[in-house]
């Protein structure tokens, strides 16, 4: 029988509602279900000011301590790593997964499924991701990708009203519903059944392929521009504020800045940009997108 290792984190627990899902049809084989605990618990709702202080050792990939993780066996057929992205980058409790020796050595020679809970920005934290799972050894035959479908201001209010007050709810019943749709988080299961049947027969190949098929996963042109510029903008920003925050008065000063940046950046100059750029780059560089967006949500794969 199959052993299937299922290892995740979730603050809000909508992603293990995700991977519950996609597990269902998985029943039948030998499931080891494991969620990460931070050592010290992130308080949820978030205050405002810790959660944009979670940025730069998020961004620096900085880990973070975990509670004990337990195994049940020192083998797996798949292992499937339910992650999502904070400020670009893999959330600290996952780039910590990483730090720990006993995961790192399942991950040799084993396929891999990410399964990702995001608002809509998932490619650079795939990317960090990768890295650590190529580096262990590890084969990824699959990434499915759950977001948020609401336009991107829209997501951005409704995720901040979600965060800083604890309600997955509709801000003045004007916002949309927070986070990914219930529609989605019910039909992860699709992708269960997908999985179960291409890991009894054809040990993942082709799984992308069958899991896209679905129609399901998309990403958009201008999610794709925004993540390329702004990845870099985070670095810069985390550097500058580990360097110059060296009291926390001084930090919380430089994080207020990065705060109203980012607020200025995603609302104010982004549209700008966007509009530009899908008046007129986006007719001009139909293909090069298409091209690009192929890659990306084959990134990493192994078969194709
Ligand atoms: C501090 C923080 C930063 C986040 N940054 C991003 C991001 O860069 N891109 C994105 O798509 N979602 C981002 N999100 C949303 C999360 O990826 C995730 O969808 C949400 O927190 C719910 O996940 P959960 O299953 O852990 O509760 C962020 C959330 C938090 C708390």
């Amino acid at each position: 029988m199959k052993r299937i290792l299922l290892i995740g984190y979730s603050q809000t627990g909508q992603l293990y509602q995700i991977l519950d899902n996609i597990l269902a049809p998985l029943q039948e084989m030998t499931l080891d279900q494991v969620k990460i605990e931070p050592k010290e618990a992130y308080s949820f709702p978030w205050d405002s000011h810790d959660f944009f202080d979670k940025m730069p050792e998020t961004v620096l990939e900085r880990p973070i301590e975990l509670q004990d993780i337990e195994f049940k066996y020192n083998k797996y057929d798949l292992i499937i790593i339910g992650y999502q992205p904070w400020f670009l980058s893999p959330s600290p409790p996952i780039t910590s997964l990483f730090e720990v020796e006993a995961f790192v050595k399942l991950l040799e020679n084993t396929p891999v499924i990410t399964v990702i809970g995001a608002r809509n920005m998932w490619i650079s934290a795939q990317k960090c991701l990768l890295l650590k799972i190529e580096k262990a050894g590890g084969r990824l035959i699959a990434n499915l990708p759950f977001i948020d479908r609401h336009q991107n201001l829209l997501s951005a209010l409704s995720i901040l009203h979600w965060m800083l007050t604890g309600n997955k709810t509709r801000k003045w019943g004007l916002l949309p519903k927070p986070g990914v749709s219930d529609e989605d988080i019910q039909q992860a299961g699709q992708f269960g059944e997908i999985i179960a049947a291409s890991i009894q027969k054809e040990q993942g190949s082709g799984l992308q392929e069958a899991c896209l098929k679905l129609g399901r996963i998309d990403i958009h042109p201008s999610i794709m521009l925004i993540e390329k510029r702004a990845k870099p903008l985070f670095y810069k920003w985390a550097h500058l504020i580990v360097k110059k925050g060296s009291t926390d008065k001084k930090r919380a000063r430089w994080i207020s800045l990065y705060k109203y940046y980012l607020i200025f950046a995603l609302f104010i100059i982004s549209p700008i940009v966007l509009l530009i750029y899908t008046v007129l780059f986006r007719p001009l560089l139909f293909w090069k997108i298409k091209t690009d967006k192929q890659q990306l949500l084959y990134m990493g794969i192994g078969d194709k």
